[in-house]
């Protein structure tokens, strides 16, 4: 994730820009810039390291200007040198960018082709040498970049500075928040509240597929269709800066929303773009070639993820997996032999059970690798190697974004150890490893759902007992979507192996009862949709979550449908995550639940 800041302002910014992006080191801290355009003219200083090394060498040549904008990156695409860190720039104009331009790969040959000469190996720079390419066609900056955005597939912020312009920002939002901020005679953009907490707490945040035009009289916001829309604006509390819940009413809901560039973030840490390979920074202390078994353990929806990972590395690995909660696990006295390897997921790095457990396999000679998103916690520190999760901070109760991310790591870690078993063929990793960049605008695509959605969890909201079926990878995302009911509505809710309905509970189906059934794309679709007819022949009111062709299938049957966009089967949990914890957070939030902090839970379950 990187820091975007852009400021408007009645004196020279460059100092200002500096103070926002310290603000942001929280989001990426591998290299700094700033860009200003003073009478007409673009300057930009940029720095390897941390942001102190960006103020030496603004100290070292200072860069006038009240017009700016400023850039902490935390590296996606190329290097962390200074030739790849942001602003990105032309004669014409300068852009910062947070997220990934997952299409950016046919963006440059299109440009090379036309005689463009890259000089970063970033998928910013596709961005701003497609805008300047748009205005020598004789287009005004907005123009320009209004006919840009639609080109750009991803999760991404951008804020471009214009030569010849030192009255305009122009800010957009595709998948990663964009903040406005109002000052007097003034106007800011940033990544989120926090950047903009110096300057004003007069916020507004655009929407999903918004762009904006800001001059020091105010802002004039573009929707997606390119219609001018107003945003609400809102008084930021004091302190509130610590955890900003932005647009949204719930912590849940923000961090619902957030997953297409937490995700995305955590990809493009795992995956070398370019080449389309799984990339770990670090060599393994263990051999995946010489396990014989995995042992994955867990608590809640980390086991879950480790849950959807088995069926991963069976799959790809061809390594068999010993998967168990770690409230079991820590009591079985599993014998284990030594040299196996455990895996550990948690998003706290705190829990328990999950760090007993940890400990039982170190004495029984296991190497230990977790899947944490707290990279200082004590299950990080008691493992020989971690795989971070780049989740950020998860401040509701109910596990969401750490959840999708844990399964991004997961999956790349499947994907290695069946390159190093060499029973993975290239082709295939470059298969998975283009599916798992899709996912961020996948992830946007589903999210476009949420007004249907809301709609439908009326529906779970009203009963007593509720079903989630699922095969394969989806079974686990059952489990994972009854959990989400359970712990946020209190509705008693039970996840199913959809083949194994018939082998006792569909005798709990009748009419009053809902049955959410997950039929994502893959060899076992047809057989989901089979057993909806089982359910539907006995009054069951199914909500299939699927996509347009197991809608078609089962159309006879359903009695509401959550058309999902077409994914990869393997990435599907990924996708289809976010359906159920929307169901999940709208359920709740009808009802007048306590969304963020459920009763009888704590986030972190740090006792047996
Ligand atoms: C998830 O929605 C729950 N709040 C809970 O099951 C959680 O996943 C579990 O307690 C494990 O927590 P951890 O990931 O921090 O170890």
């Amino acid at each position: 994730m990187c820091g975007i800041i852009g400021i408007l302002g009645k004196q020279d910014v460059a100092a200002q820009l500096v103070d926002a992006l310290k603000r942001l080191e929280y989001r990426g801290y591998d290299s700094a810039g700033v860009a200003t355009v003073q009478n007409g003219a673009l300057g930009r200083r940029r720095a390897e390291g941390k942001l102190r090394n960006l103020e030496a060498r603004l100290g070292e040549r200072p860069l006038p200007g009240a017009t700016g904008i400023g850039h902490t990156r935390w590296a996606t695409h190329g290097r962390p040198n200074e030739s790849n860190a942001h602003p990105h720039a032309t004669a014409r104009l300068a852009v910062v960018h947070n997220g990934i331009i997952e299409n950016f790969r046919e963006l440059r040959a299109e440009l090379e082709a036309d005689g463009a000469a890259f000089e970063s190996d970033t998928d910013t720079e596709v961005v701003v040498r497609l805008v300047d390419r748009e205005l020598t066609r004789g287009k005004l900056p907005g123009e320009a970049v209004a006919a840009v955005l639609p080109r750009l597939r991803g999760a991404f912020a951008l804020a471009f500075l214009f030569a010849g312009y030192d009255d305009l920002l122009i800010g957009a939002r595709h998948g990663a928040p964009l903040a406005v901020g109002h000052g007097d005679g003034e106007m800011f953009l940033g990544s989120d509240a926090l950047a903009l907490a110096p300057f004003t707490d007069d916020i507004l945040y655009l929407d999903e597929g918004d762009w904006v035009e800001l001059d020091r009289q105010g802002a004039i916001i573009h929707d997606a269709g390119g219609f001018p829309v107003t945003r609400a604006r809102q008084k930021i509390q004091p302190g509130a800066f610590l955890a900003d819940k932005g647009n949204h009413r719930h912590f849940m809901a923000k961090e619902i929303h957030e997953q297409p560039e937490v995700v995305g973030r955590t990809i493009a840490h795992y995956v070398d773009m370019a080449a389309l390979r799984v990339a770990f920074a670090d060599p393994f202390p263990f051999d995946f070639k010489s396990l014989s078994r995995l042992t994955i353990c867990a608590c809640g929806t980390a086991y879950l993820a480790g849950y959807v990972a088995r069926y991963w590395f069976e799959k790809l690995a061809r390594l068999p997996v010993d998967i168990d909660v770690a409230s079991e696990f820590r009591y079985r006295e599993v014998p284990m032999t030594p040299g196996g390897l455990a895996l550990f997921i948690s998003q706290s790095g705190e829990t328990a059970d999950t760090l007993a457990s940890l400990r039982y396999a170190k004495r029984e000679g296991q190497h230990v690798l977790s899947v944490v998103n707290v990279a200082t916690s004590t299950i990080a520190r008691e493992s020989d190697t971690t795989a971070a999760t780049l989740a950020g901070p998860e401040i509701g109760v109910a596990s969401t974004k750490a959840f999708t991310c844990q399964l991004a790591v997961l999956l790349a870690l499947a994907v290695a150890a069946g390159r190093a078993r060499g029973v993975l063929s290239a082709d295939e990793e470059r298969r998975i490893v283009e599916a798992m960049i899709g996912v961020p605008s996948l992830m946007t695509e589903a999210l476009k759902r949420e007004v249907d959605i809301e709609h439908l969890s009326r529906e779970l909201a009203k009963a007593s007992d509720v079903l989630y079926l699922g095969r394969g990878t989806s079974f686990p995302l059952a489990l994972e979507g009854a959990l989400k009911l359970k712990e946020t509505s209190y509705i008693h809710a039970e996840g199913y192996a959809a083949g194994e309905l018939k082998h006792g509970p569909i005798a709990l189906v009748d009419e009053h009862m809902p049955v959410v059934v997950l039929a994502p794309p893959g060899e076992l679709m047809e057989k989901t949709v089979s057993n909806i007819q089982e359910v539907a022949a006995r009054g069951g009111r199914i909500i299939l979550v699927g996509d347009a062709r197991a809608a078609h299938e089962a159309a006879l049957d359903t009695f509401a449908t959550i058309e999902m966009p077409d994914v990869d089967p393997i990435v599907a949990p990924l996708v289809y995550a976010l359906p159920v914890q929307l169901l999940a957070y709208h359920a709740a939030v009808f009802m007048g639940k306590d969304v963020d902090q459920p009763r009888n839970l704590a986030k972190s379950v740090t006792v047996e």
